[in-house]
């Protein structure tokens, strides 16, 4: 199932581990790149440059083949030194960076000089069109199902990522709500050339997140994640705990992002990961939260998606076909 994606970051399957805030660290992308996918380590994660540096050196160790970092650059009240951490990556030599958030324009040429590819995740397909126009090597296209920002125009990946395919040309992934293979072959069917997935990577066993909320994320359904920050126009998709429901709550009745700070704050967060307790802050998932029944190795999840992609076109769809 090679596809002109594999070929450009020379890599086995059509699929990539999105970068994930406190979970996208060496043992996951390592076992993701073991494993013949492209995996994103989180830059932010990392308290500074210099340890992301660090970061890249210990997933170096774990593995010989190809892995990248995400930078994801948002609004903030107090920026982190983003070009401090452009540079840490472009010196550490990682073929690829995952960009996300803002307009990658300014950081594609700084990247391209130091040979890093650039692929760039956005949300809609005039923002996918613009990224191509600006340089960027490949486009990863993150549809409303997604966990995380799914950004405020709700176009599920049905349309999306078909009306994406139609409109750039640079190799484009298909991402949110993918977690098997049936995702997998209806994103390469709607003209992606390929898949990105971060909630289903989420509940692998070398996911650094305490084993209950991977259990959690097993007796969850598509029904469980919230939609919060929409009166700000800064949409993000998680898991429905206490805290989502308390934000939602106070947004919708007029409250400002002061109003939430502590509530929503990343410390908050990835003690949720650390201390197994859901409700202690806010964590990202998706809708495939409804496909997840098990908790495989990245090894396992990833071999049986290719398996049984390839069981459904020899059997199902040949049987349709003929
Ligand atoms: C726990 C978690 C943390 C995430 N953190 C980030 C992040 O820091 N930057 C980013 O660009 N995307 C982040 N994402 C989004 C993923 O990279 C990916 O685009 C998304 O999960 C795809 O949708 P899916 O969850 O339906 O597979 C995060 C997702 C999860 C589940």
């Amino acid at each position: 199932m090679r596809t002109r994606f594999c070929d450009m970051f020379g890599i086995e399957h059509p699929i990539t581990l999105g970068g994930m805030q406190w979970v996208g660290r060496a043992e996951l992308v390592a076992a993701a790149a073991e494993s013949g996918v492209l995996g994103f380590l989180s830059a932010l994660t990392q308290p500074s440059p210099e340890d992301l540096v660090k970061e890249i050196a210990r997933c170096r160790e774990m593995t010989d083949r190809p892995f990248g970092v995400n930078l994801t650059i948002l609004p903030s009240i107090n920026p982190p030194p983003y070009e401090e951490y452009r540079q840490a990556i472009v010196e550490s030599g990682v073929p690829v960076v995952e960009t996300a958030g803002a307009n990658p324009a300014e950081h594609v040429p700084v990247f391209h000089e130091g040979g890093v590819r650039v692929l760039h995740k956005c949300t809609s397909v005039r923002h996918a069109v613009k990224a191509q126009r600006v340089g960027v090597d490949a486009v990863s296209i993150d549809g409303f199902e997604c966990a995380g920002h799914p950004g405020e125009d709700d176009i599920p990946g049905l349309v999306l990522i078909p009306a994406a395919a139609n409109a750039i040309d640079v190799p484009m992934i298909a991402s949110g709500g993918f977690g098997d293979a049936r995702g997998l072959l209806a994103a390469l069917a709607l003209g992606a050339d390929g898949i990105n997935m971060g909630t289903r990577f989420l509940c692998t066993s070398e996911a650094p997140v305490h084993e209950r909320i991977k259990e959690q994320m097993v007796r969850a359904s598509e029904l469980d994640t919230e939609l919060i920050f929409r009166p700000l126009r800064n949409t993000a998709r998680v898991a429905r705990n206490a805290v989502s429901r308390d934000v939602v709550r106070i947004l919708d009745s007029g409250g400002a992002f002061e109003d939430v700070r502590e509530l929503v704050s990343g410390a908050r967060g990835s003690q949720v990961y650390e201390t197994g307790d859901p409700d202690h802050g806010i964590w990202s998932a998706g809708l495939v939260l409804g496909l997840i029944n098990d908790v495989p190795t990245v090894a396992e999840l990833v071999d049986r998606i290719i398996t049984e992609a390839h069981s459904i076109l020899d059997e199902r769809l040949n049987v349709l076909a003929n």
